[in-house]
C-alpha cells in the first residue's frame, strides 16, 4: 500500500505530465493505485494523491465494468447542467459537502497498454471521473465551493485532524 499525501502537501497542487512510456513500470504503480484505493476504501484516486505527477487516476465505483484506469485523460464533453452531489477525498479524509458538477461526461484516455477509450458516463462515474481528473489539475474539491464552504469545510478537517498534527 501507497502512503497518501493530505491537503498541505505540494505535490497535490502540481501540475501532471503525459505519460509516454505504456511499460510494465506503469502497469506496477496502476495495479499499487487500486491496492491503495481499496484499501483506503475510497471509489478513485489519482496519482499526485501518491506522490506521481503524472496524468493517470483509478476509479472503482463497485459496479460491474466500472473499474477503470485513465492514462492521458480528457474529458471532452460535458452537460450543460449543474448538479449537487456529496464528495469526500483521500486527500482531505474525513469531511465531506456537496458540490455542484456537470451531471453527464465524455472522457477519452488510453489503459496501460497505451489503447485508446472512451467513456460516456452519468451518475457516480460521472462525478468520480471529474473528482479524478481534477486532481490532475492540482485541484482539490474543496476549491469548488464557495468561500464561505469551503472555510467551513476546513475548519471541521483541522479540528478533525489538529491531534495527529505535530
Ligand atoms: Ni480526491
Amino acid at each position: 500500500m501507497l502512503d497518501i499525501f493530505t491537503i498541505g502537501d505540494d505535490v497535490l497542487r502540481q501540475q501532471t505530465v503525459p505519460v509516454k512510456e505504456f511499460d510494465d513500470a506503469l502497469r506496477l504503480l496502476v495495479d499499487a493505485m487500486f491496492d491503495t484505493m481499496m484499501e483506503a476504501d475510497g471509489v478513485g484516486l489519482a496519482a499526485p494523491q501518491i506522490g506521481v505527477s503524472k496524468r493517470i487516476f483509478v476509479v472503482d465505483t463497485r459496479r460491474e465494468g466500472e473499474r477503470i484506469a485513465f492514462i492521458n485523460p480528457e474529458i471532452i464533453q460535458s452537460s450543460p447542467d449543474s448538479v449537487p452531489y456529496e464528495e469526500g477525498c483521500l486527500s482531505v479524509p474525513g469531511v465531506y459537502h456537496d458540490v455542484l458538477r456537470p451531471s453527464r461526461i465524455v472522457v477519452q484516455a488510453q489503459d496501460v497498454r497505451g489503447k485508446n477509450f472512451t467513456v460516456n458516463a452519468d451518475g457516480v462515474l460521472a462525478r468520480v471521473i471529474q473528482h479524478e481528473n481534477d486532481h490532475l489539475y492540482g485541484k482539490l474539491f474543496v476549491d469548488r465551493l464557495t468561500e464561505d464552504e469551503r472555510e467551513k469545510v476546513l475548519q471541521q478537517y483541522n479540528r478533525k485532524h489538529r491531534r495527529k498534527r505535530k
